[in-house]
């Protein structure tokens, strides 16, 4: 069976991104995985360079083929923040709760709600060029919570088209729209390709 790595311990991604890759037939291995890994500071300006810095540098670490994705939220009329801050846009050690009350306080008196979410995948295979794979959600900033689903950003991020909070999607119909489920899409599409 072929095995992958993916490059997370974000529980909500794993859940999120292995049943996807299941259904091709892949071993999905996690961080959990392993006891000792090097650690990996997310300290590049472009979520390209994150997932490009953690896939590599597992790769080369554990000999192995490794996916690594970075995302987060970008607002326009906040000059495209949280972006590559989005996990610790209110601090280090922070929970989703604060940084959407820091989000929803920042936004207090703009109009322009326009935000999409970002997901880029890095597959870094041994002996090969990394390929890149990116996607986005657009939607817009609520000006209050809703829904109890998902994580991070989707109490108060409302899809284009829609009127309900992404936190009041089931994971299924989540999978379908977002910026994740369809980078993963481009993703298991290429790798059938190569089948
Ligand atoms: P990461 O660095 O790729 O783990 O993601 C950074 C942050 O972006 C997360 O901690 C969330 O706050 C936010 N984020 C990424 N994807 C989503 C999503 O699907 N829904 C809500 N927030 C998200």
């Amino acid at each position: 069976m072929k095995e992958i790595l993916i490059a997370t311990k974000n529980k909500h991604k794993i859940i999120e991104m292995k049943k996807m890759l299941e259904h091709l037939g892949y071993k999905v291995l996690t961080l959990f995985d392993y006891e000792e890994l090097p650690e990996i500071i997310e300290d590049k300006d472009t979520f390209k360079g994150n997932a490009k810095k953690k896939a590599e540098t597992l790769s080369n670490y554990l000999n192995k083929d490794v996916l690594a994705d970075d995302s987060g939220l970008e607002v326009f009329a906040l000059n495209n923040e949280p972006g590559v801050y989005s996990a610790r846009y209110s601090g280090e050690d922070v929970t989703y709760a604060d940084n959407n009350k820091l989000l929803l306080s920042n936004m207090e008196n703009i109009d322009n709600r326009g935000a999409r979410f970002v997901t880029t995948i890095c597959l870094y295979r041994i002996n090969q060029e990394p390929v890149y794979f990116e996607d986005y959600l657009y939607g817009e900033i609520a000006y209050k919570y809703q829904g109890d689903n998902g994580f991070g950003y989707d109490p108060i991020f409302i899809p284009s088209g829609d009127t309900r909070h992404l936190a009041e999607y089931s994971l299924d119909e989540k999978n379908v729209i977002s910026h994740r489920g369809k980078c993963v899409q481009k993703l298991i599409s290429y790798l059938k390709l190569g089948e």
